[in-house]
């Protein structure tokens, strides 16, 4: 799926493929530096992360090994709840292991902190963040991000991974949508 294919319901591209893949070249460099030797787990936290974790994991030169988690925090709404529930483990245990979370975007940070505590709480070695997205209100809540791809303003996205009711996931760019597409 391509802007082409977006008739009327595209707003504007906020982040090209182009802008995508050269910032996710940069965190995979300072991936690659930070976990030299090490034996990292990269965890994809389903289901918007599936592009940013795609396109990461082969830009890294490092052999890392992969492995997803699903959460649910917004209910049938655009705005997180807090209360998150865990629709898919891990099935890795993370005991003594070097982890990075792969996020898509970080909105509230509230789905963030929780699964944060919940994978501390498990003995992780290291346990860090990585997310395309980040929007202002994530400054909010104090959660350590030490990989971020861009900060955005804030409006709902949607593109590489996210979506508006389930659509919209395919396309290769960040973009926002006409107001039409929300019932506006
Ligand atoms: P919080 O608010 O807990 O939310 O940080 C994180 C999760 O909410 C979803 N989310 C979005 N999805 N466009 C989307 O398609 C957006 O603008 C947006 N903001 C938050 C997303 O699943 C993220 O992991
Ligand atoms: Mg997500």
């Amino acid at each position: 799926m391509d802007e082409k294919d977006m008739g009327t319901d595209l707003a504007k591209v906020l982040i090209s493929k182009e802008e995508i893949d050269a910032k996710l070249a940069e965190l995979a460099e300072l991936i690659d530096r930070d976990y030299a030797g090490r034996d990292l787990l990269i965890v994809g936290v389903l289901k918007g992360a599936v592009m940013v974790m795609a396109d990461l994991a082969r830009t890294l030169h490092s052999p890392v090994t992969m492995d997803w988690m699903a959460v649910s925090s917004y209910g049938m709404g655009t705005k997180s709840s807090g209360v998150v529930r865990i629709l898919k483990d891990l099935d890795t245990d993370i005991n003594g292991r070097d982890v990075l979370i792969v996020e898509d975007i970080i909105d509230s940070g509230l789905t963030l902190s929780w699964l944060l505590s919940n994978l501390q709480s498990r003995g992780p070695a290291s346990l860090e963040v990585c997310t395309l997205l980040r929007k202002p209100d994530a400054a909010k809540v104090s959660i350590d991000v030490k990989y971020v791809g861009f900060d955005i303003p804030n409006e709902f996205v949607v593109g590489y991974g996210l979506d508006y009711a389930e659509k919209y996931r395919n396309l290769p760019f960040v973009g926002t949508l006409a107001p039409h597409v929300y019932g506006g």
